[in-house]
């Protein structure tokens, strides 16, 4: 064969045998990539259910779920919404990458924050949306891929059943929670029952002999010095009597018996408006101003409604004494949404409470007011009925002069 011949063949072999080699390389490239992005999804997968199974706090849920569809999409943003405990508000849970444009929508969410997203994913159990992620462009600008869908759905779902057994689980912890201040605040109160009934009987039989004596001894004759001695003496063993009697009726009062069926979920606003109707009577003859200011999206809480009234009927009976004094003498009380609380306050403009004070009027048996005007322990009893609840009670005040707002926050 003539070797001029020979030269160009072997050269398209060459050739050819090299196309064949790029052509394999170039696909079995591919192809490793490809397997080692669905590597990289297994991984993450596997992690994310078993992360999912161990996580019962539904912040930490989304904190990790949001990390984790962040970096393993590469996407330019994220938002996580979920639904409140009310299930009427859909509120922005884990936000990452650029500034939100929204920070709270509701179901009819306007269309222009959904254009921005790339992917609008749904998370839903038994037909209901808990919530739900938005996703931004990828931050290459690739678009979305069949299998980026797919796992997106898959981590959609296993948030959704993590999602629902966290919502339950805090709604679990809650109750228990109640249930044991409700035995704790039970079984105080049988005792302090039973003790105010052993400590009336006694003491009414006493200052009833007392008085008996007392006219006994002043058909007496004596000296005029004498008579205001024995005077005196009855006045001041009968006083402090009368005191402590006082006090064991108003314990018994607040002693009567209430159960953890008692509690139930009530609106705040319910409460306050059968407080309007009770405190009128209390107002008749005061001459004072009292405004109510309510937000009218307010969550559901869990409690005793009629302890809410007493807290209420208790701020306002020692504001009415705080504002003898004060011309212009004005109430409000605000009953409003605090994220998912509710924050009801009692403000008045009367002598207010000097700084060290503020926490000490909680305490039993503290009282700036008189023998017969106080007994210190209306305070008390509202927030051992708040913390049963499970909320918080405090009061504010700028000071002596400058009137005192008294806070309720019920979760
Ligand atoms: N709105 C108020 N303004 C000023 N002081 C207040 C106010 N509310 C309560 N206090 C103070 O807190 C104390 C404790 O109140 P409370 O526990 O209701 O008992 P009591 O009314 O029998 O004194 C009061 O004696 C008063 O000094
Ligand atoms: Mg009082």
């Amino acid at each position: 064969m003539n070797p001029l011949y020979f030269y160009p063949l072997l050269l398209v072999y060459a050739l050819l045998l090299s196309l064949l080699y790029i052509n394999s390389h170039l696909k079995r490239g591919t192809e490793n990539r490809l397997l080692a992005e669905q590597r990289r999804y297994q991984r993450h997968l596997f992690k994310i259910s078993k992360e999912l199974s161990f996580i019962k706090e539904q912040g930490k849920l989304v904190l990790f779920v949001g990390d984790t569809v962040y970096q393993l999409m590469r996407v330019s943003w994220l938002l996580i919404y979920t639904v409140d405990s009310d299930g009427d508000v859909y509120r922005l849970a884990r936000q990452l990458g650029k500034e939100a444009r929204v920070k709270k929508i509701d179901l009819s969410f306007d269309a222009a924050a959904a254009e921005e997203c790339a992917v609008l994913l749904p998370m839903n159990r038994s037909n209901r949306l808990i919530g739900f992620f938005m996703l931004g462009p990828k931050q290459d600008g690739s678009v979305f891929s069949d299998d980026d869908m797919s796992v997106l759905k898959i981590i959609a779902d296993q948030t959704a059943v993590a999602l629902e057994n966290a919502l339950y689980w805090e709604k679990e912890k809650q109750r228990i929670i109640r249930q044991e201040a409700v035995a704790r605040a039970k079984s105080l109160d049988i005792m302090t029952g039973s003790l105010a009934h052993e400590i009336q009987n006694p003491l009414t039989g006493a200052m009833g002999n007392l008085e008996v004596l007392r006219e006994m001894v002043n058909k007496y004759e004596m000296t005029q010095d004498d008579r205001e001695v024995v005077e005196e003496s009855f006045k001041y063993t009968l006083e402090p009597l009368h005191r402590v009697s006082k006090m064991v009726q108003v314990l018994n009062n607040y002693s009567k018996g209430y159960s953890v069926a008692d509690f139930k979920v009530f609106n705040a606003l319910d409460a306050v408006n059968d407080f309007k109707v009770l405190v009128q009577s209390k107002l008749k003859h005061a001459d004072v101003q009292l405004t109510y200011e309510v937000d009218d999206d307010l969550p559901q809480v869990m409690g005793v409604p009629v302890w809410l009234q007493e807290a209420l009927m208790n701020f306002v009976s020692n504001a009415l004494h705080a504002l003898r004094k004060t011309k212009d003498k004005r109430i409000v009380i605000r009953v409003l949404r605090h994220q998912r609380c509710v924050r009801l306050e009692c403000e008045d403009n009367g002598q207010g409470i000097p700084a060290d004070m503020l926490k000490e009027i909680f305490h039993p048996f503290v009282t700036t007011k008189s023998t017969s005007e106080g007994t210190g322990l209306g305070l008390s009893i509202v927030r051992r009925h708040i913390e049963a609840m499970g909320g918080d009670v405090w009061a504010e005040s700028y000071g002596v002069g400058h009137g005192a707002t008294f806070v309720v926050l019920l979760k």
